[in-house]
């Protein structure tokens, strides 16, 4: 494949449109980045996601409590993965390296594909087979990587790029690359910028570790820099059949419906530790069956529409609030609690399970008395 050099095309003529559109979390949050005057922004204007406050939730999790969504879905490629891919891009580029390399349960992938494209570089990528979501696939095909489905795990996955990449001269793009984890924390400054503060409690679903790493980072970041007063309780939620950081020892064969948190040896498990200890959170583990009414429940009382894996937080959220959590949580003063749940991917991600979880009734014939019936307005 030949690669153009396209540092002309990555400026965008964005003085010449009418209104200023948010610049991509890079030009956002430059002095907070490693990246100087000469790294090539590769961008597709991520970041700048909704925080939804979520009535439905704020009052099953108790008596003033907010709870709000961090809605990563909106992102260019339906994910918080945007985030950290513009940066590592971006070094990528800036280092002249032709082609990079990763990993992935599918959103990683996706990411990774849509910006070398962007950037006219070329994207490997190394899936396990069978396991990744429909829509992810599709992305990293249409985006032109080159896709290798491997008869194993991520984690093998993983393994294998990381041995590539020191063979080949690629760039390794997975959270491993400190440079996605800097990207990655931006999501943290944006809920501090919204909210006007950190929230109480930050809680998110983990997989690879990276997120909650990178979430830790950026509000240790702002509290260091003064931009926010108090630091959020992490909570981190992986699935139970994929609970390596809950059991405290890696899984050989990890299994949730949740296919994007499906690993059983995070990279970043002592970033996700310490995000834990150092904040007295916790990771602990919720159920497929727990993971699928959480994502029922968003789609169908709150129009948010993600995919398995993100509900992790919310199935969280859910089982924390039955047991009384957020009551029993320490408050200042009179103002109420507010947490945070990330939600990591879109819903379309993964149309397939959406379909599986609500039954589409038989083709029907066009008459009218057989529809009405049939739609419950008879
Ligand atoms: N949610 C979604 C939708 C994800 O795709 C991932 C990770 C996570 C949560 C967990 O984040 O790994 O930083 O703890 N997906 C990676 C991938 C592993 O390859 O796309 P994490």
């Amino acid at each position: 494949m030949k690669v153009r050099m396209v540092s002309d095309q990555l400026r965008t003529p964005n003085s010449r449109l009418r209104t200023s559109p948010w610049p991509g979390i890079i030009e956002a949050y430059r002095s907070h980045l490693p990246v100087s005057p000469v790294t090539p922004v590769v961008t597709l204007l991520e970041g700048n996601t909704p925080l939804i406050f979520s009535p439905t939730l704020s009052a099953q999790a108790g008596r003033r409590v907010e709870v709000y969504l961090k809605y990563e879905g909106t992102n260019p490629t339906g994910s918080f993965k945007d985030r950290g891919m513009t940066v590592a891009i971006s070094k990528a580029k800036e280092a002249k390296s032709m082609a990079v390399l990763c990993a992935s349960t599918g959103n990683t992938s996706a990411s990774a594909s849509a910006y070398a494209a962007r950037a006219g570089m070329r994207s490997l990528v190394l899936i396990p087979s069978g396991a990744i979501a429909l829509g992810k696939l599709s992305q990293a095909l249409i985006h032109g990587a080159r896709v290798a489905a491997v008869e194993a795990n991520f984690d093998a996955c993983l393994a294998l790029v990381k041995s590539l990449a020191q063979t080949f001269p690629i760039t390794l793009v997975n959270s491993i690359n400190p440079h996605r984890i800097e990207g990655q924390k931006t999501i943290a400054f944006e809920i501090c910028e919204t909210l006007g503060e950190a929230p109480d409690v930050n809680i998110t679903p983990v997989g690879n570790a990276g997120n909650i790493t990178a979430q830790w980072k950026g509000y240790r970041e702002y509290y260091r820099l003064g931009r926010i007063a108090r630091l959020p309780l992490m909570l981190g939620f992986q699935a139970e059949g994929a609970a390596p950081l809950v059991k405290g020892k890696i899984v050989a064969k990890p299994r949730t419906i949740a296919t994007a948190i499906r690993i059983g040896n995070p990279a970043s498990w002592q970033g996700a530790m310490a995000a834990a200890e150092e904040s007295r959170g916790f990771i602990r583990a919720v159920s497929d069956r727990e993971i699928l009414e959480a994502y029922r429940l968003l789609a169908a009382r709150e129009g948010v529409f993600v995919e398995p894996a993100s509900a992790a937080s919310v199935a969280g959220l859910l089982k924390l609030a039955k047991s009384g959590y957020f009551g029993a949580l320490k408050r200042t003063g009179s103002r109420p609690l507010t947490v945070v749940c990330i939600l990591t991917g879109h819903g379309l991600k993964d149309p397939e399970r959406a379909i599986k979880s609500i039954r589409l009734g038989k083709p029907l014939p066009p008459s009218l008395s057989v529809i009405s019936k049939a739609v419950g307005l008879k």
